[in-house]
């Protein structure tokens, strides 16, 4: 799928296109979804769709940053799509703390030079239930991780990629943020947050050619939402309300930040791009 390659006359593409064309049996060619020369930063691309984004980004030709709390698993990371050919760094960063953030943004530019993709993918839910019970604690730390540590990246990395020409943003939000859930509810106030987040930045930068979008997932096959795929009562509850009757899986969702990250998706901004089986459209 990402190494479709689409054949146009080379002198009917936008100026944005043609840089991408090159020579094909006589025709030009452009390959849409090519991320080569790019840099792409992930956050928690250890495991899950952050990896999948990763691992996929780098096949699409980005030089990629792999990022979670944990060096030993970024390098893991890292080694395994160094030794499959593509290229790769590892950066620990955990997204509460400001100055790892920082470090983070820091390290990428000086291992790699720029950053021109962010993936804002990292995030957390220590809370399963009830607003009226939920900690304070619990309501804060939803917030400053999963909004807070996304406006915090936008800011240390958007101006750089306004200076040198464009860049794409992508935040990973959730049909928990589209749909009222009883049991996720500060979780899903942030990643409605995130929307918001991502067509204020849009408006912002658009001008400068930066894109600023949201992928909001269903319910995909990771470890953080093991509890509502393993038990196979939860697991057939769920998929009898997505028309295609199953639940999705990481590599699902790497595609659609490809599309948004490359030429595919240059007049795209500031929307969510809905990923869930059909779940929130179903009657
Ligand atoms: N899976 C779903 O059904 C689903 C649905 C909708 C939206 N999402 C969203 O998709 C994104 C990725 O989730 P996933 O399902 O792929 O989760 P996952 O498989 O559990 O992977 C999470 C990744 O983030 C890292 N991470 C966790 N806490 C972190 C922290 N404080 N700082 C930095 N990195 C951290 C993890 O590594 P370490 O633990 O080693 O740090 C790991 O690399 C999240 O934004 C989530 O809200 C998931």
């Amino acid at each position: 799928m990402i190494h479709a390659l689409y054949h146009f006359i080379y002198s009917e593409q936008p100026s944005s296109l043609q840089a991408q064309a090159h020579g094909k049996g006589g025709k030009m060619v452009i390959n849409l979804f090519d991320l080569t020369g790019k840099v792409a930063l992930i956050t928690g691309s250890t495991k899950g769709i952050g990896r999948a984004i990763a691992q996929r980004m780098a096949e699409a030709g980005a030089r990629v940053v792999i990022s979670s709390r944990n060096q030993d698993a970024c390098e893991a990371v890292a080694a395994q799509i160094c030794a499959s050919g593509g290229q790769a760094v590892a950066i620990a960063c955990n997204i509460n703390y400001r100055e790892q953030l920082q470090h983070l943004v820091e390290e990428s530019v000086r291992q790699l030079g720029q950053i021109d993709v962010l993936v804002c993918n990292a995030a957390l839910n220590p809370w399963y239930g009830p607003s009226r019970d939920m900690p304070d604690e619990a309501f804060d730390k939803i917030m400053n991780a999963n909004v807070g540590s996304a406006h915090r990246l936008c800011q240390r990395v958007i101006p750089a990629m306004a200076a040198r020409g464009g860049g794409a943003v992508i935040i990973v939000s959730s049909i928990a943020g589209i749909q009222g859930t009883a049991m996720l509810g500060a979780y899903g106030i942030s990643k409605a947050a995130d929307m918001a987040l991502a067509r204020n930045l849009a408006v912002e930068w658009g001008p400068h050619n930066v894109r600023v979008n949201c992928i909001a997932p269903g319910l995909v096959r990771t470890d953080f939402a093991r509890a509502l795929w393993e038990n196979p009562e939860t697991y057939a509850a769920t998929v009898a309300r997505y028309p295609l009757r199953r639940i999705g899986e990481p590599d699902e969702i790497a595609g659609a930040a490809i599309f948004l990250a490359s030429a595919a998706g240059s007049f795209i901004t500031g929307q969510t791009l809905v990923i869930d089986g059909g779940g929130t459209i179903a009657g």
